[in-house]
């Protein structure tokens, strides 16, 4: 555990003070929670499992392109980091119905949508993260019509490739959520991709039985957490038995 001072705690993570001026540390926690934190728990190992993909993932994303808040890992539950301003809004890119939408809309989950769907929901623990436009986004100033260009801009090319990534592996990318960040150079800013990619922020389908490998195992009671994040894990060729 770092004995750096810490910047602020969330739900899963904590950032710590980075060594330069400009950068975090990231701290990956077992901590698992679910329906805005109503539902809480541990699933051990978690922190590890989800430090290691979303660096795999970054660093691939990083390779296409993607500018991204990753530098690298450094030990087991912690990854230096970019300091960025956080945009306050989550980003949420569906390529089949499940969850929220399913229940908001009536459409059995499992369904393929007739085109991937981005939706933003307003980051705000004690409004339970309601869904937004564009025009509230606008309205209220959370980000400027060229940073929600860029955003959406991103958000397709993380999720060509990441169905692309997963498919390969045998798992279907159902849907994923993705924050953003402001970096600033001079008077100039600009978005980058923030936080984590990792099972916690995925639904992550077994393509032939439609398993469940992603934190749904955890809201919905059906226990194999562990085994479904090392399951992932080990499909991405990140686990030391290979
Ligand atoms: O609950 P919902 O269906 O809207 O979630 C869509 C996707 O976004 C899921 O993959 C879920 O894991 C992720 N998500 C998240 N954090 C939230 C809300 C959703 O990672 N606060």
């Amino acid at each position: 555990m770092s004995r750096r001072r810490q910047i602020y705690e969330g739900k899963a993570k904590i950032l710590y003070e980075g060594p330069e001026p400009g950068t975090l540390i990231q701290y990956f926690k077992d901590d698992a929670t679910a329906f805005n934190a109503q539902k809480k728990g541990t699933i051990n190992g978690k922190g590890v499992l989800n430090n290691r993909i979303s660096e795999h993932i970054f660093t691939l994303l990083g390779q296409i392109g993607v500018p991204h808040h990753f530098i690298r890992r450094l030990n087991m539950r912690e990854q230096l980091i970019r300091q960025v301003e956080i945009i306050p809004i989550e980003v949420v890119v569906r390529n089949v119905a499940a969850g929220s939408l399913s229940k908001r809309l009536g459409i059995e989950e499992g369904e393929q949508l007739p085109r991937t769907i981005i939706e933003y929901f307003y980051k705000d623990d004690a409004l339970g993260d309601p869904m937004i436009t564009d025009e509230h986004i606008a309205a209220f100033g959370w980000a400027s019509q060229e940073e929600m260009h860029d955003i959406a801009d991103m958000a397709i090319r993380v999720n060509d490739f990441m169905c692309g990534l997963f498919a390969a592996v045998g798992i279907r990318l159902i849907d994923f959520k993705l924050e953003f960040g402001r970096i600033y150079d001079n008077e100039y800013s600009r978005v980058i991709l923030a936080d984590e990619i990792s099972p916690d922020g995925c639904r992550l389908w077994d393509m032939k039985s439609n398993e469940k490998l992603d934190k749904d195992r955890f809201r919905r009671d059906l226990g194999g957490e562990v085994e479904a994040y090392q399951e992932v894990a080990r499909r991405l060729g990140l686990m030391p038995e290979g």
